[in-house]
């Protein structure tokens, strides 16, 4: 079977956003395990306007095109107001096919570590057909961000981050073999 593509997402758009700081650690960890071929997939970067705002079926085309090009995600969920942002939930909303019978794992942060965010995003995945896995490497704005700003990740959380790709790569393996 050819290598699996794994998109890390950044689930949060905003000027100065944390996301890109945790989706390079996880990149970092996951390109030295050698199993997959993972990529950032920045949302901010598709320029997605709300949906049913504007006609934005280019937008849209280049959205879907990169989500078909993926067999798994690790999403890096920000908390906003207990639930995920809403640049990730616009995203989510914009494809359907693109994203079923894949696996996704969670890396969130926040100050109870995104846990609320997470666990909404759980529910919104069981509804698009996407397998989320277990393992959940949850990091706290107090103790892994250095002023709530510079990211300065517990070393406890590697092995999360190792065991949630393990059951990311596991699970993308085997609903590759459905599609
Ligand atoms: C609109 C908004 C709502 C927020 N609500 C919560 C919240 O409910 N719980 C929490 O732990 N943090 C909350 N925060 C703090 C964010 O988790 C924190 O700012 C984090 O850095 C956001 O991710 P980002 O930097 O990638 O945008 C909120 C931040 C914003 C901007």
């Amino acid at each position: 079977m050819s290598a699996l593509n794994i998109g890390i997402i950044l689930g949060s758009t905003r000027q100065g956003r944390l996301s890109p700081q945790v989706g390079e650690w996880v990149k970092g960890i996951a390109d030295q395990r050698g199993d997959a071929a993972y990529e950032i997939v920045d949302i901010a970067d598709f320029k997605l306007p709300l949906l049913g705002e504007a006609d934005a079926s280019e937008q849209a085309g280049r959205w879907n095109d990169k989500l078909n090009a993926l067999d798994g995600f690790v999403f890096i969920v920000a908390e906003y107001n207990h639930s995920i942002t809403g640049a990730l939930k616009n995203a989510l909303d914009y494809a359907r096919e693109a994203w079923n019978n894949k696996a996704a794992g969670i890396v969130s942060y926040g100050s109870v570590g995104g846990a609320r965010a997470a666990e909404h995003l759980r529910g919104i995945l069981g509804e698009l057909s996407i397998a989320d896995v277990r393992i959940h490497p949850a990091l706290s704005l107090f103790t892994d961000f250095e002023n709530g700003q510079t990211f300065k990740p517990a070393e406890l959380h590697l092995t999360n981050v190792n065991g949630m790709l393990d059951q990311v790569v596991a699970w993308s393996g085997a609903l590759k073999t459905l599609r």
